[in-house]
This record gives structure tokens, C-alpha cells and sequence, in this order.
């Protein structure tokens, strides 16, 4: 059984990381305007993965017994000047995710509710590395700079993410 608190604020978390999907998947199509189709790809697949988030909060509540209350997933942006923007929000836009995992966990540890730690657990990890591979692209494209031929080959470098389900997860 989980108390209401825990629930609503998971139930929040399942609209951020739709969002997260929405915004991965709004930049794969800027992406693909550009004909950069191996970013377009990295995003797509990024796309997935947030989904894959959503779902296992989703799963978590019903699978306790909670409530699950879907609402609205705002538009996300649409546009933007450069990879390099990009990426700069893709980062900014992980930092507050790992921001609100931070806050879940707070409260799971206040409610001493196990379960969703242990949930939350998983999250605080992928966060870790969800950051490490924002921060990673961006300081290749400023390493790329104006460089056609740096972003072409940097494109083909990203085509090559493929989405894998992460171990131990079923959605
Ligand atoms: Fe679901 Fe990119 O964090």
C-alpha cells in the first residue's frame, strides 16, 4: 500500500519523463529536418528510453495497488539554432530530472516506503549516466565547433545507438 503523498508525486514523475519523450522526440524531427539523421536517430532512441521511464513508474504504482492519473504532457520546443543548443538543453533538461529523482527519494526515505527506493534506486543510476552521455556529446560538438566534416562524422557515430530494454526491466 502506498500512501497518497508517494503516489502523486510518482504519478508526477510518470508526466516528466513522458514529457523527457516528447522533448527527445521533437528534437529526433528537428533532427531529421537538418538531415542529420544519425542525431535524429540518438534522439529517437532516447525518445524510447523515456518512455520506457514513464512506463516503469507506471508499473510500480499500479503494480502497488496506487492510483495512476495521466495528465496533459506539455508541447515541448520545436526549434532550435544549433546541435549544439540541442544538446545544451538536453543536458540542462537531465540535470532537472535527476533533480526531481533526487526529491522522490527524499520523500521515499521520509515516508520510509521501500519499495519505491528501491525503484528510485535504479533511476538515481541511470540519472548518473543519463548526464555523463549529455555531457559527453556536447563537449564534442564544441570540439567540432563549425566543423562540417567533424559533425558529419559525429552524425554517423550516432546513427549507430541502437534501443536496448534495460536489463531486468519488463514493460
Ligand atoms: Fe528518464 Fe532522461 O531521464
Amino acid at each position: 500500500m502506498m500512501k497518497t503523498k508517494m503516489n502523486e508525486a510518482l504519478n508526477r514523475q510518470i508526466n516528466e519523463e513522458a514529457f523527457s519523450s516528447y522533448l527527445y522526440l521533437s528534437m529526433s524531427a528537428w533532427f531529421e529536418s537538418r538531415n542529420l539523421k544519425g542525431f535524429a536517430n540518438w534522439m529517437k532512441v532516447q525518445a524510447q528510453e523515456e518512455a520506457v521511464h514513464a512506463k516503469i513508474f507506471f508499473n510500480h504504482i499500479v503494480g502497488r495497488g496506487g492510483s495512476v492519473k495521466l495528465e496533459a504532457i506539455a508541447a515541448p520546443k520545436t526549434e532550435w539554432t544549433s546541435p549544439l543548443e540541442a544538446f545544451k538543453d538536453t543536458l540542462e533538461h537531465e540535470r532537472h530530472i535527476t533533480a526531481c529523482i533526487h526529491s522522490l527519494m527524499d520523500l521515499a526515505l521520509k515516508e520510509k516506503d521501500h519499495a519505491a527506493a528501491i525503484t528510485l534506486q535504479w533511476f538515481v543510476t541511470e540519472q548518473v549516466e543519463e548526464e555523463a552521455n549529455a555531457e559527453e556529446l556536447l563537449a564534442k560538438l564544441e570540439m567540432v565547433g563549425e566543423s562540417r566534416q567533424g559533425l558529419f562524422m559525429l552524425d554517423k557515430e550516432l546513427g549507430a545507438r541502437v534501443f536496448q530494454m534495460p536489463a531486468g526491466v519488463t514493460v
